[in-house]
């Protein structure tokens, strides 16, 4: 996958909608970023245009916030592992049924649980260029290369 730059927030419908096209059978999304590079917005821009109609906020407190599309009926899993302090609280909120369950899953700070990330996660790291411009980095798992 190429390198999808959002020039702005007026164009980030159409550079998610360029990152779906190449989603492929990937359902593993770990979203890689300082803090302020743009993480949440993209994904609640790329909710949107995979059909989701409820408010898209980073789940914060529950670590997982749970989206349904309304085009396809298909599931959408949000992560942000942010203020997770120890690796036992993503034990007991049960991130297995999430990881292996076949739906969509879009996770905020993968770096706090890189232990337990599929070996088939798509890792993507969003950068701010000087201009304000967002730059996605999208690296595949090896298995597919
Ligand atoms: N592609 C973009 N172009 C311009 N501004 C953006 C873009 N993405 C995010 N922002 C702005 O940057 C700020 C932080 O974005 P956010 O998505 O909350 O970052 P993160 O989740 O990575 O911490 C928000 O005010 C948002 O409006
Ligand atoms: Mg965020």
């Amino acid at each position: 996958m190429p390198t999808i730059t959002i020039p702005n927030l007026e164009g980030i419908h159409e550079s998610a909608r360029e990152f779906i096209a190449q989603m492929g059978d990937h359902t593993i999304f770990a979203f890689y970023g300082k803090m302020g590079s743009g993480k949440t917005t993209f994904i609640k821009a790329l909710c949107e245009e995979l059909g989701v109609d409820d408010v898209i906020t980073s789940p914060t407190f529950a670590i997982v916030n749970e989206y349904r599309s309304s085009t396809t009926a298909e599931l959408i899993y949000h992560f942000d592992f942010y203020r997770i302090k120890k690796i036992e609280e993503v034990y007991d909120m049960g991130y297995e049924d999430y990881f292996y369950s076949g739906s969509l899953c879009l996770i905020e700070w993968p770096e706090l649980i890189e232990e337990l990330l599929p070996d088939d996660a798509v890792r993507v790291n969003i950068t701010e260029n000087a201009d304000g411009s967002r730059q996605l980095s999208v690296i595949l798992p090896s298995s597919s290369e």
